[in-house]
């Protein structure tokens, strides 16, 4: 039989032109990547997934580790935003009193989410990614909590409503990549 020798002589070729043709590159993991996750978590959208991370410094030839670390950096960038953003709005006086008191609850929680996300990245670092999960899923549940405030009061109009959806996101992608990498297959 000559089907073994020419199986063993045609795959390094194979594999020489395959890997011409598709470069493996960054941009293949962010969207793999992003692919995997989104079908893992239908709150992921795979266009923010992908958008977020290629627009992050570094992220280009990061492998699945440091992506999960971008993808902390961005939530910790979101969350001091967010942040400065509800201080800015709590300073109208004009605003709606219940408004003002769902925004003071989201300023607690925005507050205490900025050493949450400082010690995910501290745990994920040192490979810690059980620490790591549970700190950024109360990094998660901030966001939700300060969404949820709003709805409480019919007519209410949440101003934060897609900042914390993306906060949310962000989390949900880090969560996934800090479980992908725990894997033992990983
Ligand atoms: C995603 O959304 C569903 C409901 O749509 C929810 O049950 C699930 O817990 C969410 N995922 C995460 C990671 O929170
Ligand atoms: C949150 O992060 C996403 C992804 O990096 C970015 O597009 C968005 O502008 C950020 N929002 C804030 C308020 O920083």
């Amino acid at each position: 039989m000559t089907t073994p020798i020419f199986t063993f002589t045609f795959l390094p070729f194979f594999l020489l032109f395959s890997s011409t043709l598709t470069p493996i590159t960054a941009n293949n993991l962010i969207s793999e990547t992003c692919k995997k996750c989104a079908q893992k978590d239908p709150n992921l959208s795979y266009k923010f997934c992908v958008t977020s991370l290629q627009a992050a410094p570094n992220s280009q030839d990061a492998d699945l580790r440091q992506l999960g670390l971008i993808s902390m950096n961005l939530v910790q960038h979101n969350v001091t935003n967010t942040r400065r953003f509800i201080k800015h709005l709590l300073k109208n006086e004009e605003l709606d009193k219940f408004v003002r008191v769902y925004l003071d609850d989201c300023l607690d929680l925005y507050t205490d989410a900025i050493p949450s996300i400082k010690q995910a990245v501290k745990d994920y670092k040192m490979k810690d990614n059980r620490h790591a999960n549970i700190a950024v899923s109360s990094v998660a549940g901030a966001a939700t909590t300060c969404e949820d405030g709003f709805e409480e009061r019919p007519g209410l109009v949440s101003p934060l409503t897609k900042r914390n959806h993306e906060m949310f996101q962000l989390c949900v992608l880090a969560l996934l990549i800090i479980n992908m990498v725990s894997s033992p297959f990983y």
